[in-house]
């Protein structure tokens, strides 16, 4: 399968993970900030993905999520650009496996994965560029394979900065809000077909609305 042309440059996105990697394990240490209903997606996922089918956690940060769904009985591996982030993942969960990489060029196999996580990993990829990392996830699905993918609804850019400064840590991170029907449509185009979406509002701490969007390869 062909790459959609035009890099990606991560080089803040690393840097900023890079920093606060361990402050964010500590303070997200596992699924608490979670609504119930977005563990039903995820529960949904891991129950729909082929029984002991490879799952690649892609952007798993401190490996809180790999963790969920090693413990419903997925066969999960994670995967991140911020070196730190993977050092403490490996940290926090020893008996799982972990790598670091960018889900815009994967080293994987076509087809090496019966399902692929993209929980809040892909807002730090500018809109334009979302359809490079779809491809790659396309390419490493096997047909019939599942997409879980969570993220904030709406249109625009967040300064995400501010959130790590009351922690002593001056980052460059921005995030980038799209809809469930930009992701679905692009998702669409490549093979990757919506089976389920869940969009609520905000809550608690929240700033915007969020996404979690299903889909499964043909
Ligand atoms: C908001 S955190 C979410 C981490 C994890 N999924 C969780 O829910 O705790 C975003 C993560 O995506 C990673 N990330 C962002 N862009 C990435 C890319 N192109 N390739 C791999 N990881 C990426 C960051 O390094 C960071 O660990």
């Amino acid at each position: 399968m062909t790459r959609p042309a035009g890099p990606v440059d991560y080089k803040f996105v690393q840097q900023a993970y890079d920093t606060v990697a361990d402050d964010y394990a500590a303070h997200l240490p596992d699924t608490r900030a979670e609504a119930a209903l977005d563990l039903a997606m995820l529960d949904h996922f891991a129950a729909t993905v082929e029984a002991g089918g490879p799952v690649l956690d892609a952007g798993c940060g401190a490996g809180r999520m790999t963790r969920y769904l090693a413990d419903r009985g997925c066969n999960v591996e994670g995967l991140d650009l911020s070196p730190a982030m993977v050092a403490a993942a490996r940290r926090d969960h020893p008996d799982l496996s972990f790598a670091v990489g960018s889900i815009a060029d994967l080293s994987h196999p076509d087809s090496r994965f019966a399902g692929v996580l993209l929980w809040y990993s892909t807002i730090h990829t500018p809109p334009e560029h979302l359809g490079r990392v779809f491809a790659e996830v396309a390419r490493v699905l096997r047909a019939g394979g599942h997409l879980l993918l969570a993220f904030q609804s709406g249109h625009g850019t967040r300064d995400v900065a501010a959130a790590y400064r009351r922690f002593g840590h001056d980052v460059q991170l921005e995030r980038y809000l799209t809809t469930a029907d930009d992701v679905a449509s692009q998702l669409s185009a490549i093979g990757l077909i919506e089976t389920c979406r869940l969009v609520r509002a905000a809550q608690g701490g929240e700033r915007d609305a969020q996404t979690v969007l299903l889909a499964r390869a043909i």
